[in-house]
């Protein structure tokens, strides 16, 4: 039996990395699997936010989610800090984990940056906090974006050990689904740079609320080089902006790299970048008029997290009753 599990932070939009990534995955995978998905608002408090805004970010995040696709009534979509056991779960892998494992990570080099003694604590144990959601629903596959791919091999590192060290099985090891021609969509106005929502320029990404007009500019303006568009894969190496404009395309229109220079070989970017917008707005636009619709109704957001927290709960609980039993808390 597999069980999808994975998590999105509730700050800043929605944007066409997150989209392509993740979601777009989440959306496939719920007709194939238990998915569980995930706003995880205590990762969110390991930089400062504002209470009011984080408030408001968390229900617009679930709106965002749905609209794209997530259907609430089979995945159970809810928010981290209302199931206990991911807090509870993560204590104790923080003593499974090792000091020198999350020295390791470049996440926390690249978000603490220059000022790392000033970093939170959190922030720093944000991996094990991770494992611990994934793990406390023994999930068996986590669909995430390129980005993730070293937190993923932690939270097997330890659940491994946790297993060793107890001398029980009580985790699997679970799988990251990393796949697809857009596991790491990178800014429009850098090649080198992954598009993010922290980008000060708002021009480097597309929002999932940006409407039809402020779609066709960002990508009018996105940084190319001047040749044309080769005809195989091979001829996109070396050319970072292109093949992120290929791949962007491939992964909407649900072809492969291949099948996209097959059709669009040859042309410019002049011709591309049009047929490119047409694409995106036709596959944003009714995600962007779900979410006007759903983020009206605040109360309705709030029952479907509530009712998905109780879900969760129901299999997470089971799993923090034998991590206690495991640890030697509870006979
Ligand atoms: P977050 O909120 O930064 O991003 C959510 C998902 O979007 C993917 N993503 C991208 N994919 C392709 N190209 C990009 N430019 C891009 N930017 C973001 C991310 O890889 C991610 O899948 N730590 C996680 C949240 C998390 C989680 C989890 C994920 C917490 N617990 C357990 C999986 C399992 C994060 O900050 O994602």
């Amino acid at each position: 039996m597999s069980r999808v599990f994975s998590g999105i932070q509730p700050t800043g939009n929605l944007h066409l990395g997150n989209y392509l990534g993740a979601i777009r995955k989440w959306v496939t995978m719920q007709d194939a699997h238990e998915c569980i998905y995930c706003v995880v608002d205590l990762h969110a408090i390991t930089v400062a936010q504002d209470p009011a805004t984080l408030r408001n970010g968390i229900r617009e995040m679930a709106a965002a989610l749905i609209a794209s696709g997530i259907d609430p009534d089979r995945a159970i979509l809810f928010q981290q800090s209302q199931v206990r056991a991911h807090a509870e779960i993560a204590w104790v892998l923080m003593c499974t984990a090792r000091v020198g494992w999350l020295n390791r990570m470049t996440q926390f080099k690249e978000k603490s940056g220059k000022d790392r003694e000033g970093a939170s604590v959190g922030l720093y144990t944000y991996p094990v906090l991770q494992a611990a959601d994934i793990l406390a629903y023994r999930a068996t596959h986590v669909p995430v974006g390129d980005d993730q791919k070293q937190h993923l091999e932690l939270a097997r590192d330890i659940a491994a050990k946790f297993n060793t060290d107890m001398g029980i099985d009580v985790f699997p090891l679970p799988e990251p689904v990393i796949e697809g021609p857009a596991t790491r969509v990178m800014s429009l106005r850098d090649g080198s740079a992954k598009m993010s929502k922290s980008d000060p320029s708002d021009a480097a990404r597309i929002n999932m609320t940006d409407d039809a007009d402020a779609i066709a500019q960002k990508i009018k303006r996105a940084r190319t080089d001047a040749d044309a568009l080769p005809s195989e894969p091979a001829g996109l190496a070396g050319r970072p902006e292109a093949a992120n404009l290929v791949g962007i395309m491939a992964a909407l229109s649900d072809r492969s790299i291949a099948d996209v220079l097959r059709d669009h070989g040859g042309q410019g970017f002049g011709q591309f970048k049009p047929a490119l917008a047409d694409v995106m707005v036709a596959a944003l636009a009714p995600i962007n008029a779900r979410f006007a619709v759903l983020r009206r109704d605040s109360a309705a957001i709030d029952a479907i997290l509530a009712k998905g927290a109780a879900r969760a709960s129901a299999i997470a609980e089971p799993v923090l009753a034998d991590v206690h039993r495991a640890v030697g808390f509870t006979g």
